[in-house]
């Protein structure tokens, strides 16, 4: 078992575990590691500069030489805001593309790795239990049917000012997952000795206790 407490929160778009992976952290006061960020900064910064999400080699350089600073509720990319940039749909579909390239993968891993510091870390992505932090004590797959993950992304659509429809968002969400979990390198996919936790029918709050209540158990033991 590694030195340092890890939490392992990974599952599909939308599926709340951002919220409930952050509060966690903040309930036990441990870092906090969004990965989808890294891949959703590197779609943008690559289009800032230029560069085809489908150029590997140079999509790879980027993400190894990411100029970004995580401070507390704000994500600066090359010293400008990009907190509210990166949530955008465009930006999350450009993620997800470059997501599929290996090097890309590969650039990130060590960047990832550095966030498992004292007291302990909940990170959250698709590859946290399986690629990342295979050392986790706790592994969770946090799920949620893609029709409840399409009406929890139009609520925070709408709520912004965006315009948007729920049919859209559902074949949006769904060919996500697909290109997701049929990538040949850390495909989304519930490993075997992640917890599933379905929270088609649950709060936030209800999951980010049966994930501390999780966690108390095992660090009891
Ligand atoms: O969790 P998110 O929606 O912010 O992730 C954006 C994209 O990045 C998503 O399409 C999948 C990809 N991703 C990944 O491949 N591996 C991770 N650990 C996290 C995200």
């Amino acid at each position: 078992m590694g030195a340092i407490p890890i939490i392992a929160i990974d599952g599909p778009s939308a599926s709340g575990k951002g919220s409930v992976a952050a509060r966690v952290a903040a309930a036990l006061g441990w870092h906090y590691l969004d990965s989808g960020a890294l891949y959703r900064l590197t779609a943008l910064a690559a289009t800032q500069h230029g560069v085809a999400l489908g150029d590997e080699a140079n999509v790879a350089a980027i993400a190894a030489s990411l100029d970004v600073a995580f401070l507390e509720g704000m994500i600066l990319l090359e010293g400008e805001d990009a907190t509210e940039l990166i949530r955008t749909e465009a930006v999350g579909e450009g993620a997800s593309k470059v997501a599929v390239l290996p090097s890309v993968r590969r650039a990130l891993l060590q960047r990832q790795r550095d966030f498992a510091r004292a007291p302990g870390l909940v990170a959250d992505g698709r590859d946290m239990g399986s690629v990342i932090f295979p050392e986790a004590q706790l592994k969770i797959f946090l799920t949620a049917s893609a029709g409840e993950r399409a009406n929890r992304r139009y609520k925070q659509l709408i709520a912004k000012g965006e315009e948007a429809t729920i049919s859209r968002i559902l074949l949006d969400i769904e060919q996500r997952d697909a290109r997701d979990r049929a990538r040949a390198v850390a495909p989304l996919r519930q490993i075997a000795d992640a917890r599933l936790l379905d929270t088609t029918e649950m709060s936030i709050e209800k999951a980010v206790q049966i994930v501390l209540d999780g966690w108390r158990e095992i660090s009891a033991n």
